[in-house]
């Protein structure tokens, strides 16, 4: 059965595409086909190929099933700002009505495990309008929270859950990403997460040397999410 869940963090740069291909690499050694979609990406290299961002290559590269580039990550934009000021620098109208169409070609190649990654936090402008939350109200999905951990996590991943529950999405599960080791009382931190966060824990991750999706893969656990297929 295919399932798809959206990465979700507590902010930007707290590991939600770190996270997605450790995942992703635990889903593909459990036997399990994977697809990901980047669906708006801002902070993009030109190249001869066209505008390529780092999220979106990570993510294809623990993708099992042959995806192009333009189909991971369909809307790109070159600075690296709030995406519904990039679009809108660039004449894009962002909506979730486009983004749900633009994704739904990676969602029909059907993997047992597809991730969608989101942009910032939870709450992210598409528009003056929309949330990029629209986009997985629009299309159902659950939701993996990445909880980048570091003094004053707590609230944004409290905050963060209730505004998904909110937008009557499920929590899957969420992670522990140790973004910052030094943070003081850490076991507390995270025990207090593990209580309060109403859902399992897939994992806690370190800071890693390498930050590889292998070296991630290692810290996580998918049981909770109950893949059929996954070992
Ligand atoms: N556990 C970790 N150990 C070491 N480095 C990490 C870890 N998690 C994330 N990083 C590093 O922190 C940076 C931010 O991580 P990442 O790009 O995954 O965040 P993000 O939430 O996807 O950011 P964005 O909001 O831009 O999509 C990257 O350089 C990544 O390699
Ligand atoms: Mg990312």
């Amino acid at each position: 059965m295919s399932r798809v869940f959206f990465i979700a963090g507590t902010d930007t740069d707290v590991g939600k595409t770190t996270i997605a291909a450790g995942l992703l690499h635990a889903a593909r050694h459990a036997g399990l086909s994977t697809a990901a979609v980047k669906p708006v990406a801002s902070g993009c290299e030109s190249t001869p190929q066209g505008l390529r961002n780092g999220d979106a290559l990570a993510l294809l590269a623990e993708c099992s099933l042959p995806l192009d580039y333009a189909t991971v990550n369909p809307f790109a934009f070159a600075p690296a700002i709030a995406p519904h000021i990039a679009a809108r620098e660039a004449g894009v109208a962002l909506t979730a009505e486009a983004l749900a169409a633009a994704v739904q070609p990676v969602l029909a190649r059907q993997a047992d495990f597809t991730l969608v990654e989101g942009a910032g936090g939870w709450r992210v402008p598409l528009s003056g309008r929309e949330s990029l939350s629209a986009l997985p109200v629009r299309l159902g999905l659950p939701v993996i929270l990445v909880v980048g951990v570091r003094l004053g996590c707590i609230s944004h991943a409290l905050l963060s859950a209730e505004a998904i529950a909110r937008d009557g999405l499920a929590l899957a599960g969420w992670v522990a990403n140790i973004v910052d080791p030094a943070t003081s009382r850490l076991e507390e931190n995270l025990a207090t997460l593990d209580e309060l966060l109403p859902a399992p824990c897939l994992g806690r991750v370190p800071r890693l040397a390498q930050a590889s999706a292998q070296q991630v893969a290692v810290h996580l656990r998918l049981a909770p999410l109950a893949l059929s297929g996954a070992r």
